[in-house]
């Protein structure tokens, strides 16, 4: 949680959201891009990188333990990698900010390095469950100790020589998956994790870039990925295609405010994580994906998104992987459609940068939107695009970046101002939300 005074922002009811932009580097991808050149042989040159708070702290830590890493200012980056079981150890506490992704990779990374480390981050993230990534790199040989409740910080002593296991995931978790196969990169032998429901795999795809060996048999319905350890990785240079979790707030912008018309250049429409723009176009939203090409092993494409007549739909709970960060931003859409929409399966989100599922009805209230929630299902009653929310809330964001942008974005189609309680995080994700949101026609106002 941040640390900083809170800066709140209020999104006005705008004028039409016209424009072209160009998405942010993909934060998951910069990541693994980032984590991956470190541990290659050579020197690797990134261009894309999402220049966020999130992605300092990964490059901060990798720092620490040794890498040479060079951010310039546009999201070129240039790293020094130091091979596969190169890191030292650090001489302190790495503080992993906010950040989720960060903390479980490199845990993956550290357990097979044989050095010391101590996770932390700031408040938020140290109350994120960590045991879930702990119980499958202590079966490799690595002995992680977390704090009591599960969380950090965690001090993790890696395996001299780590264990090839096979680890079927409890949940489906791309994070816990790329910790395994990280920590996977050191142990003589296949290392395999299986998953019943398909999580993003930029992790396996980077893997492959960077010259590892990485299959992928399906049996029955699950997926065996398997990953031959100690190869030798090569430095590379890539590009990190825009990443879908930021454009999607542009996009959704633009289908429920009036008169509006928004391309997004550069999208990642991987599959895996396309679940929202798949839940928008049975919504009815007029979306339109063009000139798709690869960058970094993956489909990179522009989206278009007109204003549109959106109606309420069923989201199966096999979907939820696929769009687990895109809840906040579809439960607004669900918000100006007609009729209700049903979302199944959002367990996960308790456990995110906040309780985005209690997050996302507590301020959905406040602006006068009907829900419900029962188990892990979550009911949003639209009224309609004649009939378009009342708004007029302040949201309490639980410095949750996702759910700050949610509601400004429902913010700009509402009947009244929504204000959001603190925009400092969206630069965990997002630092040109505002400027960006402001060139296409958005109001806001307030720091942030
Ligand atoms: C991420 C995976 C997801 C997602 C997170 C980024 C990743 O988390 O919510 O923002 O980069 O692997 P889980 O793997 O815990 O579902």
């Amino acid at each position: 949680m941040s640390n900083l005074v809170p800066s709140p922002i209020q999104a006005e009811p705008s004028h039409p959201l016209q424009g072209i932009l160009c998405a942010p580097g993909d934060k998951s991808i910069s990541h693994r891009a980032l984590i991956l050149a470190a541990l290659s042989a050579g020197c690797s040159n990134i261009q894309g990188l999402l220049t966020a708070d999130d992605l300092t702290h990964t490059a901060s830590a990798l720092r620490q333990c040794g890498v040479s890493i060079t951010l310039g200012a546009t999201g070129t980056c240039v790293v020094e990698g130091v091979g596969l079981s190169g890191l030292c150890e650090p001489s302190n506490i790495i503080d992993l900010g906010n950040s989720g992704t960060a903390a479980r990779l490199l845990m993956g990374v550290v357990a097979s390095h044989s050095i010391h480390v101590t996770f932390t981050g700031d408040e938020s993230l140290r109350g994120r469950p960590m045991a879930r990534v702990a119980a499958p790199l202590m079966q490799m040989g690595a002995s992680v100790t977390t704090a009591r409740h599960g969380g950090m910080p965690v001090s993790i002593d890696g395996a001299i020589t780590p264990i090839p296991i096979t680890y079927r995931l409890p949940v489906p978790s791309a994070q816990i998956k790329s910790a395994v196969l990280l920590a996977g990169l050191n142990a003589p032998g296949k290392t395999t994790v299986i998953e019943t429901l398909s999580t993003r795999d930029h992790t396996e795809n980077l893997l492959r870039v960077f010259g590892a060996e990485v299959s992928i048999e399906a049996i029955g319905s699950e997926s065996h990925i398997a990953l031959v350890g100690q190869p030798e990785l090569r430095a590379q240079d890539v590009i990190v295609p825009g990443d879908p979790s930021s454009a999607a707030f542009p996009l959704v912008g633009a289908l429920i405010t009036r008169d509006s018309k928004v391309t997004v250049q550069g999208v990642g429409v991987n599959e895996r994580r396309a679940g929202l723009f798949q839940c928008l176009l049975e919504m009815g939203a007029e979306l339109t994906i063009d000139s798709v090409e690869t960058a970094c092993g993956e489909p990179v494409a522009n989206l278009t998104a007109r204003t549109s007549s959106l109606k309420g739909i069923e989201v199966p709970a096999e979907r939820a992987p696929s769009m687990i960060d895109e809840y906040p931003i579809l439960a607004m859409a669900a918000a100006c459609a007609h009729g209700a929409t049903v979302m199944h399966g959002l367990g996960e989100l308790r456990l995110k940068e906040s309780d985005r599922l209690a997050a996302i009805v507590e301020g959905l209230r406040e602006c006068g939107v009907e829900t419900l929630v029962e188990e892990d299902s979550l009911t949003v009653v639209g009224a309609g695009p004649d009939n378009i929310p009342e708004g007029g809330g302040r949201i309490v964001t639980q410095h949750d970046h996702r759910i700050a942008m949610a509601f400004l974005t429902l913010g700009l189609a509402a009947k009244k101002a929504i204000i959001v309680d603190d925009g400092s995080m969206i630069a965990s994700s997002y630092p040109g939300f505002v400027g960006d949101m402001s060139v296409l026609g958005a109001s806001f106002s307030g720091s942030g």
